[in-house]
């Protein structure tokens, strides 16, 4: 089974929860009161979990880049009154660019933000297995933090 560098993953996104741009996520909720911050970083963790139990062998650095910046949207949906639907739509595209703004990324870590919310974002598609632990790994952290589970 390939083995994935864990010290790796975990140096990356150890230095990116220090970043003060990527503390900036602190201050926003979703997911019943959770804060953007701790959601991005468990979709990090359980997207490189999944890795390990899947036997993938993964680019640990964009795992970790691209997952914890997938919802760099910068906003509380509910304080800004968007509509559901449209910040379902509309978040990926604005976090990549948020994201790109403070961030040199790749193309993969662009694709792993965009397509996040696939298959919901029908054009813009998981095109690696990073991109598309994160799509599962988004849906299943969610599911928990709604149930009120962290
Ligand atoms: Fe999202
Ligand atoms: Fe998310």
């Amino acid at each position: 089974m390939p083995q994935n560098d864990e010290k790796r993953f975990y140096r990356v996104l150890g230095a990116l929860e220090r970043d003060p741009h990527v503390c900036l996520l602190k201050n926003y909720r979703q997911h019943k009161g959770n804060t953007t911050f701790r959601h991005c970083r468990s979709v990090a963790e359980y997207s490189f979990r999944l890795a390990q139990r899947l036997g993938w062998r993964i680019d640990e650095a964009a795992l970790a880049r691209g997952a914890m910046l997938h919802d760099y949207h910068l906003y509380t949906r509910k304080e800004r009154h968007v509509n559901v639907l449209k910040h379902a739509f509309a978040h990926p595209e604005q976090a990549c660019s948020n994201a790109a703004a403070v961030f040199s990324l790749s193309g993969k870590e662009k694709n792993i933000i965009r397509s996040h919310m696939w298959p919901l974002t029908l054009f813009s598609p998981p095109r690696s297995k990073e991109a598309f632990l994160v799509t599962l790994a988004d849906k299943y952290c969610a599911l928990r933090e709604l149930r009120g589970r962290r």
